[in-house]
């Protein structure tokens, strides 16, 4: 093969979907079970319902949309919820760590996975980090809404936009503490906060209405007008303005649309329950309800609250630079509702931070696991957590917060998350055509029309996003791709698997004459050294049980393959995922393979600790309907 067609091979080349979800490759789940149905959902509001709910229905609001802002929250919410069907598929076929990233591994293959990856990566830490900052913020505003006397000295050092931030730095350390010590503690204090913050949100919503005033809902969408230059164009403006010639506009139609990837923002986290599978009990009928059910909650308390929030005062009265939720209170003279909402926003802040470190962790840790990042992170404590992946995770949060001004990159989070969510609806469309085989406890019901519509609308509103947003955000996944080419694509995980060379002692040699005291004995004679116990035929020796992807029967994942089960099965049974081995390559007796085999079943997963031997296990299906036990 040429080296061009080896690279090709190494870079596009699938994780079969037996060998991303499969608990029978040995240890590739982990990680401890911990959530509920109930549990993912109280992720996903944990996450979703943030900065998005206290600031940006308002800013909207006020700079793009007019009270039609209810409108964008509903498409933004409409195209989410789209995604959310794509996701709530691929998690009941794949239900692993990595979301996005694993599905695109599956689905497209490994340099595909890794720009997903990498764009989750940017999208989770500069949320982190975000979200840190406007937590300092909140934090500050509600010590001073309460009054709580803050010395000088400490002034200048919390509440600050950029530059050192105690605040941002401290909310930070102290996720990272809980979380690299265990879930149950970040899962429990996260139940508390978000009943806290639901219930912030349940009072803002009904004292709001009491001031609701409908001729603020009046005109309901504002004639368009031009926009303010400084804002920065759009692409899609962009676009317009070379074939039309016109500038940059808000409010009117244009305006509702506009407004609708920003509030993108504001849902950014259903997806992020997917990560969450590995420790979820019976993860593929679970997450994908965990996701809808916790998608649809926070589309009704969105529109809810920016329904109060424009029925309280007029639009036009608010400076989108300042606006907050506490605002229209503040207007109305119920200032002690300020008070209260600035405290929920610390509140939901607080469990927004913790569920994007999570999340982070947990696809920093499925990188390190398929080792396009270093295999270090996929190392687990004895929390049974990716502690390494945690203390990685909240370094980077901690250094980017502390020396970008991130609320300037604000974009480029929704960038990140819609780039992941356009191969979604895609791999959906794909693993359909490749793997009709596999069971799928929840269907994107009337696909492939659903998931064509759901590329383009999320591509509408990577449109909507600034041209600067954009420039970065190719300078990211370029750099990414340089690191993929320069580390991922060597170090890759499938690649040893399926770049090994033979071993060096041939496994099927020629056969030799037996001995002459043998013959008679031994049935066929096995390879020279390898004689079969008197009595019993020598075993011939399997390809695949050496792990060496040879001329087995059906070779179960090829380059860019899918790795269907081969047939027939060896003496690994009919499970048999076998072909390059499975795990553990020095199997040897312990292996469990014949061709298509398992292949050293009982081997570690990467190499490393020797594997204790196994007792053969009954046939498996691969993971679908069943429930992860550890
Ligand atoms: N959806 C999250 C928030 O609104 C990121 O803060």
């Amino acid at each position: 093969m040429t080296s061009d067609g080896r690279m090709r091979n190494t870079m596009f080349r699938k994780l079969p979907v037996e060998r991303a979800t499969g608990r029978q490759y040995g240890g590739r789940h982990r990680l401890r079970v911990v959530y509920r149905t109930r549990d993912l959902v109280v992720l996903g509001l944990g996450v979703m319902i943030g900065a998005g709910i206290f600031k940006i229905s308002g800013v909207q609001a006020a700079s793009t949309a007019g009270p039609a802002v209810i409108l964008s929250f509903l498409i933004a919410g409409a195209v989410c919820l789209l995604v959310a069907l794509a996701y709530a598929e691929l998690s009941s076929v794949i239900p692993v760590a990595g979301s996005g990233y694993s599905f695109t591994y599956v689905a497209f293959g490994e340099v595909w996975a890794w720009v997903v990856g990498w764009a989750l990566l940017l999208e989770l830490l500069l949320a982190a980090s975000v979200v840190a900052r406007a937590w300092s913020l909140y934090a500050a505003q509600a010590l001073a809404d309460l009054s709580v006397p803050v010395p000088g000295w400490l002034a200048g050092m919390i509440g600050q936009p950029k530059g050192f931030d105690l605040f941002a730095l401290g909310i930070l350390l102290l996720l990272v503490v809980l979380l690299a010590t265990g879930s149950r503690l970040g899962l429990r204090t996260l139940w508390f906060m978000v009943l806290a913050k639901l219930a912030v949100i349940g009072l803002v919503v009904g004292v709001g209405l009491t001031f609701f005033e409908p001729s603020n809902l009046t005109p309901f969408v504002p004639p368009a007008r031009p926009a303010d230059a400084g804002g920065g164009q759009s692409v899609l403006d962009a676009l317009m303005g070379a074939v039309t010639g016109g500038s940059p506009q808000v409010f009117g139609i244009w305006g509702i649309l506009a407004a609708a990837p920003a509030i993108a923002f504001a849902y950014i986290g259903f997806d992020l329950i997917s990560t969450a599978a590995e420790e979820t009990d019976d993860a593929p009928r679970k997450v994908p309800r965990g996701i809808l059910t916790s998608l649809l909650i926070a589309v009704v308390l969105y529109v809810c609250v920016a329904v109060t929030m424009v029925g309280m005062v007029s639009y036009d009265s608010l400076d989108p630079a300042r606006v907050v939720l506490a605002t229209p209170f503040n207007i109305v003279g119920a200032g002690r509702m300020g008070a209260i909402v600035d405290v929920g926003a610390v509140i939901a802040l607080t469990t927004v931070i913790l569920v994007v470190l999570i999340s982070l962790t947990r696809v920093l840790y499925s990188m390190g696991r398929d080792g396009l990042l270093p295999r270090g992170l996929a190392g687990m404590s004895r929390f049974k957590v990716p502690s390494r992946a945690t203390l990685v995770a909240g370094t980077a949060a901690v250094v980017m917060s502390q020396t970008i001004d991130v609320f300037t990159l604000e974009q480029l989070v929704v960038i990140g998350t819609l780039f992941a969510f356009l191969f979604a609806p895609a791999a959906v469309l794909a693993l359909r055509r490749e793997r009709p085989d596999l069971h799928r406890p929840f269907r994107m019901p009337a696909a492939p029309l659903t998931a064509v519509a759901t590329m383009l609308a999320t591509g509408w509103l990577m449109l909507n996003l600034k041209v600067q947003t954009w420039g970065y955000f190719t300078v990211w996944m370029l750099a990414g791709l340089m690191i993929y080419l320069v580390y991922g694509r060597r170090r890759s995980e499938m690649r040893r698997l399926l770049d090994r060379p033979p071993p060096r002692r041939p496994v099927a040699a020629p056969m030799a004459a037996p001995p002459p005291d043998l013959v008679g004995l031994a049935g066929p004679p096995g390879p020279p050294g390898l004689p079969g116990p008197p009595g019993h035929p020598a075993p011939p020796m399997q390809l695949g049980r050496m792990g060496y992807p040879g001329p087995a029967p059906g070779p179960p994942f090829s380059p860019g393959g899918q790795g269907r089960p081969s047939a027939p099965a060896g003496p690994g049974g009919p499970r048999g995922q076998g072909g390059p081995g499975g795990q553990g390559d020095q199997g040897g007796p312990r292996g469990q393979g014949g061709p298509g085999g398992q292949g050293g079943q009982g081997g570690p997963p990467y190499g490393g600790r020797p594997a204790r031997p196994r007792r053969p296990q009954p046939p498996e299906p691969p993971h679908q309907g069943g429930r992860h036990r550890r």
